[in-house]
This record gives C-alpha cells, sequence and structure tokens, in this order.
C-alpha cells in the first residue's frame, strides 16, 4: 500500500465545519435521520445514539427498534419519533426510505430480528454508518461500499479482519488501512488515540479519556456521525468532527472525574460544541 498521508486533528477542526443555522432554516434543512437496532435487552443503545443525534442538530430522528421498546426510548424524549419492528414490512421500508442518513448497529444483536434489518438496510442506496453488531453481522457477509462510516472498537476490527485483537492493536495504523481498503468508505478505529481512514489520508484524533471507557459511548459517536452527515458533511468531514466533539465533550464532562462518568454526560457538551463555528 502506498503510505498515506497522516495529520493530527483536534478541537481546531470544528471551526468552519458547521455554519450558524440561518435564519429562516427549518426542520427539513438539518435533515432526518433513522436509527435502527435495540434487539431485547438493548434499548438504551438506540436511545442513547438517538438522542446524540438530536443534540447534535439532526432536524428529526426516527428510531426503528423492537416494539415493546417505544415506552423505554421515548421516555423523557418525547422528540424522538418511533417505528415499531417486528417483521422487516413496508413500514419499516418506508422509515427508511423517509431519511437522509441511516444509523445501523446500536444494540442491533446478530439473531434474526437484528439480520433481518441489516439486509434491508444493505439494499438502501443511501449514506450509512455502521457499528456494534452491524459490524459483526458485516463480518460475516464483506463488500465494500463508499456510501457508509464503519466505526468499529478493536473486538469489532479483530473480527472484520479475521485477526485477533492484539493484532489490530500491534499496529493500529495497519489495522485501520486494511479496513479501509476492504470495507471501503471511512473507517474509524477506536480507542485512546482514534484513527481515522478514509483512503486518502489518515486522521489521529488524540482527544477524549478513560472516561469513554464505559457502556454506551461507542452509541453516543455513532449518533454524532449520522447528525453531522445529515446536516451536510462529507462522511469523512462529518466522522473527523464527530470524533473532536465527542472527545471535547468526554474531556468536559471528565471535569467531574472520569470514574462514574456516564455516556448520557456527554449531551449538554455536544450541544454547545456543535454551536462552535
Ligand atoms: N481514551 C479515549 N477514548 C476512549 C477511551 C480512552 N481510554 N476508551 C474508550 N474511548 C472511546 C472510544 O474511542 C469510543 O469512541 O469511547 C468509545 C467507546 O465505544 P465502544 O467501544 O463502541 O463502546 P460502547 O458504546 O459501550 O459499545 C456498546 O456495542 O460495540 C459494541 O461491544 C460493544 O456491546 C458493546 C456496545
Ligand atoms: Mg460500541
Amino acid at each position: 500500500l502506498p503510505e498515506p498521508e497522516v495529520k493530527r486533528v483536534g478541537y481546531e477542526y470544528l471551526a468552519g465545519n458547521l455554519a450558524a443555522r440561518a435564519r429562516d432554516s427549518h426542520k427539513g434543512d438539518s435533515g432526518r435521520v433513522t436509527v435502527i437496532g435495540g434487539d431485547y435487552g438493548m434499548a438504551g443503545a438506540v436511545r442513547l445514539a438517538s438522542e446524540a443525534c438530536l443534540r447534535s442538530g439532526a432536524g428529526l430522528v426516527t428510531v426503528v427498534s423492537r416494539p415493546e421498546h417505544q415506552l423505554t426510548i421515548n421516555s423523557n424524549r418525547p422528540e424522538l419519533m418511533f417505528r415499531g419492528c417486528e417483521l422487516v414490512d413496508m413500514e419499516v421500508y418506508s422509515r427508511l426510505g423517509w431519511a437522509k442518513v441511516l444509523v445501523l448497529g446500536p444494540g442491533l444483536g446478530k439473531q434474526d430480528w437484528g439480520y433481518n434489518l441489516f439486509k434491508a438496510v444493505g439494499l438502501s442506496d443511501k449514506p450509512m454508518v455502521l457499528d456494534a453488531d452491524a459490524l459483526n453481522l458485516l463480518s460475516q457477509e464483506p463488500r465494500r461500499e463508499t456510501r457508509w462510516v464503519l466505526t468499529p472498537h478493536p473486538g469489532e476490527a479483530a473480527r472484520l479482519l479475521a485477526v485477533d485483537v492484539e493484532q489490530v492493536e500491534q499496529d493500529r495504523f495497519a489495522a485501520v488501512r486494511e479496513l479501509q481498503q476492504r470495507y471501503g468508505g471511512v473507517v474509524l478505529l477506536k480507542g485512546a488515540g482514534t484513527l481515522i481512514c478514509d483512503g486518502d489520508c489518515v486522521y489521529v484524533a488524540p482527544v477524549g479519556n478513560p472516561g469513554l471507557a464505559s457502556g454506551g459511548c461507542g452509541d453516543v459517536l455513532s449518533g454524532i456521525i449520522g447528525a453531522l452527515i445529515a446536516q451536510g458533511l462529507d462522511l469523512s468531514r462529518a466522522t473527523i468532527a464527530a470524533v473532536v466533539i465527542h472527545g471535547e465533550a468526554a474531556d468536559k464532562a471528565a471535569e467531574d472525574g472520569e470514574r462514574g462518568m456516564l455516556a448520557s454526560d456527554l449531551f449538554p457538551w455536544i450541544r454547545r460544541l456543535v454551536n462552535t463555528v
């Protein structure tokens, strides 16, 4: 492989990416996102991703999840729309067609329910963010697309590359490049010193802190990426800006302590950061 250019990114990356909203803008201008996932026991994952999406400025967000999860997902968050999915039917396809961007994976699971949604989303030609179990399913049916952002943690990356996690961690730089070559699109390799590869460059984002090592913080990141794509950033810019926003929000939240920090503690900071112009 030719050596790609390596660039360091941080807070300064945010300026100029998200212009202030026009005085006469309406919710349709800010983009519609459908977030898909949340099999039994994992409703919280789609709730976190979709709330992050709203707090990052998406105009309208719909969640597609198990029908039983509606109350949990809408609890204290009536702004979210909801479509219950038992079987993948026309109603589900219409929610995929409605969106500008799809976020698939938080809490999706690897059972038939999640697999059927994975197949349905795979038929769509929209830009999409694949996270968590969507990546585990992709590792079983590998393919290459330019229109997606993949957000593996080292364990998911190892499955996608069919190697062990130690190999990924030994050379994270090689791993993210290899993932991008094989799967296309934009690939983000999570962990301290997140790497983003868009095929042309590898971006190193030395942001965030170990306070992020708690359940749900990754789900928040996939929601931010979806919202930024919906607001018109290209896949690469949206991914880099989202990683910076997520990491900077974590650094603010960690002022009260890394231990005990929760994924939802990022929300008020995300809102401030997406208003950085
Ligand atoms: N320093 C900086 N950033 C960190 C650190 C650290 N020490 N530890 C974690 N992070 C960041 C990662 O870069 C990533 O953005 O926190 C986020 C963690 O994301 P995930 O590993 O996806 O964690 P989580 O949200 O709990 O995932 C939920 O989905 O991916 C599956 O197996 C995962 O079941 C779990 C679920
Ligand atoms: Mg995750």
